[in-house]
């Protein structure tokens, strides 16, 4: 579909995925990380804020063991469509990460500037394991560390809801769509 629709009173393209996919798919996401960690790993699973936050308030609930959360802002695109290329670590509450089993969560992995950047900043942290789970996942190639667990192969198409954002708008949307 490539007309331009009214969804829920915004001009956005089409739906990418529904409310109802994105729930099944984060609640495999919960279960699959279930079974790769123990009751003693020390689970800490830090979201990168802002577009972070809805989906690992979903995915925190379908994880059956202890854990903790915590977040971090690193900020990448300014306004518009294209990515920077530069990456700000804006906020880090600097959580001890040594001798724990660390999953950052990211909405979406394009370019795969700000993993890159964020990932040996954390490593030098000493934790016992550091994995990436993302919702989506562009493939556009080059990344440093690719995650070990992905919701969907992403369009090469500007997504938005579901946390993404333009502008600072649509992050609110309960379903992913594309602008
Ligand atoms: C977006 C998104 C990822 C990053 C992905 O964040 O949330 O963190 O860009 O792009 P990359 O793989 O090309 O680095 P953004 O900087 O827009 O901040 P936000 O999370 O506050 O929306």
């Amino acid at each position: 579909m490539t007309t331009s629709t009214q969804l829920g009173g915004q001009d956005l393209d089409r739906i990418v995925y529904s409310a109802a996919t994105i729930a099944r798919r984060v609640e495999e996401m919960g279960r699959e990380i279930s079974e790769c960690y123990d009751e003693g790993d020390d689970l800490l699973v830090l979201g990168l804020l802002k577009g972070s936050f809805i989906f690992l308030a979903d995915l925190v609930r379908s994880i059956d063991l202890p854990l903790q959360v915590d977040f971090m802002v690193a900020s990448s695109y300014g306004s518009g469509t294209e990515s920077s290329g530069d990456v700000r670590l804006v906020y880090d509450g600097e959580p001890s990460l040594e001798g724990r089993a660390v999953i950052i969560v990211e909405d979406i992995v394009e370019s795969g500037n700000t993993m890159d950047r964020l990932v040996p900043i954390l490593a030098e942290r000493n934790p016992k394991s550091l994995e990436i789970c993302a919702l989506l996942h562009k493939r556009l190639g080059g990344v440093v560390k690719e995650p070990r667990w992905v919701g969907f192969d992403a369009p090469e198409e500007f997504l938005v809801g579901y946390g993404l954002d333009f502008n600072e708008n649509y992050r609110h949307l309960p379903y992913i769509a594309s602008l």
